[in-house]
């Protein structure tokens, strides 16, 4: 008995221990200790992922506001390992007050409540490059913003505190500014450059070929300037906003619609939280449920929030609706293609709209083939999503996966079991979607679900009977010229010859039929 009561208060003694230990964790200080799930796991990637994250919120902005896009960057090199980014845009610019919280709070953004697509999803990527810039070099990350042409610019310094993952403002000041309106973020951080594969200025060359109406220059740590100025001055349609299709739904997400709707009955709740559902399904749906359509929704218990949702689950509901996304277009994609890449063939496809999970999704594809790209090379892929180009995790991505399963040998290339083609070819997919399935939050490579798969795989396939079907005229050709060849070789050798064999023939003769089999070998 003695023995039991000292092990009880060792025990209480150790729960008590604990819970001194145990506090709430902020965001910030995950992702301090977690940066790798962010895109931020080594030096060379660290820079690449700053720009992206950088450059994609310039994108969304100016598209936002119908501003065609002048995004320059520009990395110059502080010490041996350390490197200031600067990315500048004409974007509309961020009122004042929502400067520091921004750039200086994980998870604050305007792109995460709404279904629509945008390169940015999650609210945190600017603000991970800052608290990344901090953590490796202590310096805060310096902002320019100006919202109109006759409106004062601000320029602020800010820290991240991350135990409460709220901005520290340490510098907040009226500047003037000759840009009309725009954003210029700058940054210190350890990095490396390096060109190449999976380099910036990869990087930037991609998203020209992605955003043929945006100008993008580059300005390397040498001095080196690159620039793409824009294939077409024609915005991008822009994606419209749609609500979540009740295909795709999970409970827990509809327990939190119910509890934060305006809507006062069930009915009404159905059918404006939701896309494709009329008054005549969402009766149905409360039928199926056995709850009343002019329910309060807010009083909905789980238990019947289950029941509606297994009565959602046995309607048939018409394929959302697709004006909320924005594909890049056969024509730009073939015209991106030969502004970047000289090769001799290109060609395009750019898919009808399907469905994932209830979420819209468009695939494009294209292949450059031949001219002066590289013959005996596994081809290169270029993916993109909500046209960002995606530098990672390739192996693990929906679109290598897809293209690998295509046989590429029936269109007239090498193709080993479970590998890539060989052949002077770039092969690029694009999915847009309204909401893009990432295997992580870095946003690297897409999730392979059967339906996106099998959207990619039919992209591909076309741009292949293309292809094949170039080739194989190609190939004919060829093969034409090759014949006349010997023919032109071998028809003056064989006149000679004829001559002797036949002296009474008139030379004339002998030649003009020569000529005519010459002739017909032409056709
Ligand atoms: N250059 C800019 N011009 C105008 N608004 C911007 C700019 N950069 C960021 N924003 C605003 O700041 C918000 C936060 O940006 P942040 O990059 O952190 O997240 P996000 O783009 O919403 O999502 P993600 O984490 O996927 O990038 C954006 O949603 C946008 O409203
Ligand atoms: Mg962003």
């Amino acid at each position: 008995m003695q023995i039991k009561l000292s092990q009880d208060t060792e025990e209480l003694n150790h729960a008590l221990e604990q819970a001194k230990k145990q506090r709430e964790i902020s965001i910030s200080e995950f992702f301090t200790k977690n940066r790798h799930l962010l895109g931020f796991d080594n030096p060379l990637k660290s820079l690449s992922t700053t720009i992206k994250e950088g450059v994609d919120n310039a994108l969304d902005a100016c598209e936002e506001a119908n501003i065609l896009p002048n995004v320059k960057v520009e990395i110059k090199q502080t010490t041996q390992d350390r490197f200031i980014v600067i990315i500048e845009d004409n974007g509309p610019g961020i009122v004042k007050q929502q400067i520091p919280k921004i750039f200086g709070k994980l998870l604050y953004g305007s792109k995460f409540h709404k279904l629509s697509q945008s390169r940015g999803q999650q609210g945190i990527g600017i603000s991970a490059a800052a608290l990344y810039s901090q953590l490796t070099t202590g310096k805060p990350i310096k902002i320019k913003s100006k919202i109109g042409k006759n409106k004062p610019a601000y320029y602020y310094e800010l820290h991240l505190d991350t135990a409460k993952n709220e901005p520290e403002i340490t510098k907040e000041v009226e500047i003037s500014w000759e840009k009309e309106h725009g954003i210029r973020v700058e940054m210190e951080m350890e990095a490396k450059y390096q060109r190449g594969k999976r380099s910036v200025s990869e990087y930037i060359k991609y998203t020209a070929i992605a955003n043929p109406h945006a100008t993008l220059s580059l300005v390397e740590p040498d001095g080196t300037k690159q620039e793409y100025p824009r294939a077409t001055t024609q915005l991008p349609v822009k994606p419209k906003e749609i609500k979540p299709h009740p295909d795709g739904i999970e409970l827990g997400i509809l327990i939190n619609m119910l509890k934060s709707t305006d809507a006062r009955t069930l009915q009404s709740f159905l059918t404006n939280e939701f896309s494709r559902v009329g008054s005549g399904t969402s009766k149905k749906i409360c039928e199926g449920a056995n709850l009343y359509p002019n329910s309060r929704p807010s009083r909905i218990a789980k238990q019947e929030a289950d029941n509606l949702l297994n009565a959602m689950r046995k309607q048939k509901f018409i394929a959302p609706p697709t004006d909320c996304l924005s594909p890049i277009s056969e024509e730009l994609l073939k015209k991106s293609l030969k502004k970047e890449f000289d090769a001799e063939f290109y060609t395009a496809v750019t898919r009808p709209a399907s469905v994932y999970r209830g979420n819209p999704f468009r695939i494009e594809a294209a292949i450059a083939y031949g001219g002066a790209l590289e013959k005996d090379k596994p081809a290169e892929i270029i993916r993109f999503a909500n046209r960002v180009p995606l530098q990672y995790q390739q192996a693990a991505c929906s679109i290598t996966k897809s293209v690998i399963r295509t046989k590429w040998k029936q269109y007239g290339l090498h193709q080993s079991n479970g590998n890539i083609p060989v052949g002077p070819m770039v092969i690029t997919v694009h999915i847009a979607s309204a909401w893009v399935p990432f295997t992580s939050e870095s946003k690297e490579a897409i999730a392979h679900y059967p339906e996106i798969i099998k959207e990619i795989k039919l992209a591909v396939q076309e741009c292949g009977r293309h292809l094949g079907k170039y080739l194989r005229r190609q190939h004919k050709e060829k093969d034409a010229a090759q014949k006349q060849s010997y023919l032109e070789k071998y028809v003056p050798i064989i006149g000679e010859a004829l001559k002797e064999i036949l002296p009474d023939t008139k030379p004339t003769i002998v030649s003009k039929n020569l000529k005519e089999v010459l002739e017909k070998s032409r056709k």
